[in-house]
């Protein structure tokens, strides 16, 4: 038995959204060929050229694929066959897109058994090897699709939101920053009148978002505790978050852990002039740079 899955990439935090909201991106994905056998082991081969562990215990997939075998008595085990897209380290949920795949695609082979809220849990142990720190908003847009807001993940509390279509323009510089170096720079304390703000922004981007308020999408695409920090490990940030807003979009700001900046557009014209502007800052860096024109995607991961 074999089944092939499609693994979104997903942009964490939505700006003021820190750990706990996230959406599901049309583009880029990685694509994950999963097989049940009998031997209770994992085979993992890597189809591409990021170089990944292809040890079980070392591998995002493969921890999630022990988890669950180890939930099911060892009574099997998995070849998986692995082709990235999603760059390790860009900030747009690579190694939820391996660990969340991986959950989906056993489940397949397995006959659903189990829940989204079961496939969260088990595609966690893949962030916490990737990052250190168990967290779901990458992985939970990843399974679901669309915007998901995670309440609580102790205990996990999961809410699907609605989303009016909106244009995601991405671009990822060739830089390193690793999710742990960049939780590691962040303050452990915040003020309260941060605090004030920054759940103003997180309860009306969720309003707007519910809504399909655009307008209040835009207003609330702001961060006052996270992305002073992190924004400054990213060249070029503000004058691409400044100009994208000049001409147009609705805003935006670090993907995830960065590298990578996104910037939310009600038009794909929008859309297309935020990536030129992108590319004009980072040609003028002269820092490397891929950039994607995509938007929201419905679908979490999907078997094809
Ligand atoms: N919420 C996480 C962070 C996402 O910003 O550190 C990165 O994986």
């Amino acid at each position: 038995k074999e089944v092939e899955v499609k693994c979104p990439a997903t942009v964490a935090n939505l700006v003021c959204g820190f750990d706990i909201l996230g959406m599901a991106l049309q583009e880029p994905y990685d694509l994950m060929k999963l097989r049940l056998i009998d031997e209770p082991k994992v085979y993992i081969t890597n189809k591409d050229e990021y170089d990944l562990p292809t040890e079980a215990e070392k591998n995002v997939a493969g921890v999630v694929l022990l988890a669950i075998m180890e939930k099911m008595d060892n009574k099997f085990g998995f070849e998986v066959e692995i082709e990235k897209h999603i760059k390790p380290g860009s900030g747009l949920g690579s190694s939820a897109a391996s660990a969340a795949g991986a959950a989906v695609a056993a489940n397949q082979l397995l006959g659903n058994i189990f829940s989204n809220d079961d496939l969260v849990q088990f595609a966690m142990f893949g962030e916490k090897l990737a990052s250190g720190v168990k967290h779901a908003d990458n992985i939970t847009p990843c399974i679901m699709g669309g915007v998901t807001l995670i309440r609580s993940i102790h205990p996990l509390d999961i809410i699907q939101l609605n989303s009016p279509p909106l244009f995601v323009t991405v671009v990822h510089p060739q830089i390193e920053v690793k999710t742990s170096d960049a939780r590691q720079i962040l303050r452990k304390e915040v003020l309260l009148k941060d605090a004030i703000k920054q759940w103003g922004n997180i309860a009306g981007l969720v309003a707007g978002f519910e809504k399909g308020d655009t307008d209040l999408i835009g207003r609330s695409l702001e961060d006052v505790i996270i992305e002073p920090v992190r924004s400054i490990l990213i060249p070029g940030f503000d004058e691409i978050k400044t100009r994208s807003k000049e001409a147009g979009a609705l805003g935006g700001g670090i993907s995830g852990s960065g590298p990578s900046i996104f910037m939310l557009s009600t038009k794909e014209t929008t859309a297309k002039n935020v990536e030129a502007i992108m590319q004009e800052v980072f040609h003028r860096l002269g820092i490397d740079y891929k950039t994607y024109v995509t938007s929201i995607a419905k679908n979490g991961v999907e078997v094809i």
